[in-house]
């Protein structure tokens, strides 16, 4: 198997840092009010280099390694009549693409209220060639419920950006098949805080204070989660929205651990 982490492109980082700073006079104001920082305030950079940051592992193991791995997944995105797929807080694409590519009967939703992202995520389908089977709209996850049944469900490092986790997982179980998966992918933090945390919970914290937590804010009600989102953390929210079981699976690519939720 391919070793993830040399899959894994560190310099979306540093456009990511710099288009935060763009954002510093609103983080300040956010911070003295409560009030948030909406992901678009962060501009193209932003979500651009997002994409760049989970691209590599998404392109080159995603479809070819992880969903291979996962057999009644594996086969029910083999099998006709065709899978279903929802991409949910799709950013720019990649994981819709990515599914698309490796699995030629598919047809892929993505959703994400960001405008800027689903236009780049159309333009990606296009020059990726799955744009006849990827449909990419700007919608809120919590709509997902009513365009279901899908088969299988990917959120792919963003649980801990949304407002409102518990409902956007809700949501989606709505939307699963009986025998539909939820796939999550997010932050491989440490399991609980210890003074003075290690190298990969410094950095996310980083990235909370400077992206997330205030982004997560940016609409209230707000969970105020933030990028340290810990298992215990993600279980609660899933077992609150009416998951049986929450598994983590064997890969992981990067910063990420994977979660597979039973509806
Ligand atoms: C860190 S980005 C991850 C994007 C993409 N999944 C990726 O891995 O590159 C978080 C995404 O969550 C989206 N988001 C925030 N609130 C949302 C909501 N209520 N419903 C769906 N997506 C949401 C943002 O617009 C943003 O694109």
């Amino acid at each position: 198997m391919t070793k993830p982490d040399s899959l894994f492109s560190i310099s979306p980082v540093a456009r990511a840092l710099v288009s935060a700073t763009q954002a510093l006079p609103q983080l300040l104001r956010a911070f003295r009010t409560g009030e948030g920082v909406a992901w678009s305030a962060y501009g193209s950079d932003m979500i651009e280099s997002q994409g760049d940051f989970n691209r590599p592992w998404l392109v080159n193991l995603f479809g070819a390694e992880f969903l291979p791995a996962i057999p009644d997944v594996h086969q029910r995105l083999l099998a006709d009549p065709p899978a279903r797929v929802v991409d949910v807080a799709c950013g720019v694409g990649w994981a819709a693409i990515a599914i698309a590519k490796s699995y030629p009967k598919v047809s892929v939703d993505g959703f994400d209220p960001d405008e800027s992202s689903i236009d780049e995520a159309r333009r990606l389908a296009k020059e990726s060639g799955v744009d006849d089977r990827v449909r990419f709209e700007v919608r809120d996850g919590e709509d997902v419920g009513k365009e279901g049944p899908y088969d299988l469900a990917v959120v792919v490092e963003a649980i801990h950006d949304v407002s409102r986790p518990v409902e956007i997982l809700a949501a989606i179980r709505e939307g699963l098949a009986p025998s539909g998966v939820l796939l999550v992918a997010d932050e491989r933090v440490a399991d609980a805080f210890t003074a003075p945390g290690d190298d990969v919970e410094r950095f996310m914290y980083a990235a909370s204070v400077l992206v997330c937590l205030p982004g997560g804010l940016a609409e209230q009600p707000s969970a105020a989660t933030g990028t340290v989102m810990r298992a215990g953390t993600f279980r609660d929210y899933a077992t609150k929205a009416g998951f049986r079981d929450v598994e983590v699976l064997p890969f992981e690519p990067g910063f990420l651990r994977f979660y597979r939720l039973t509806p």
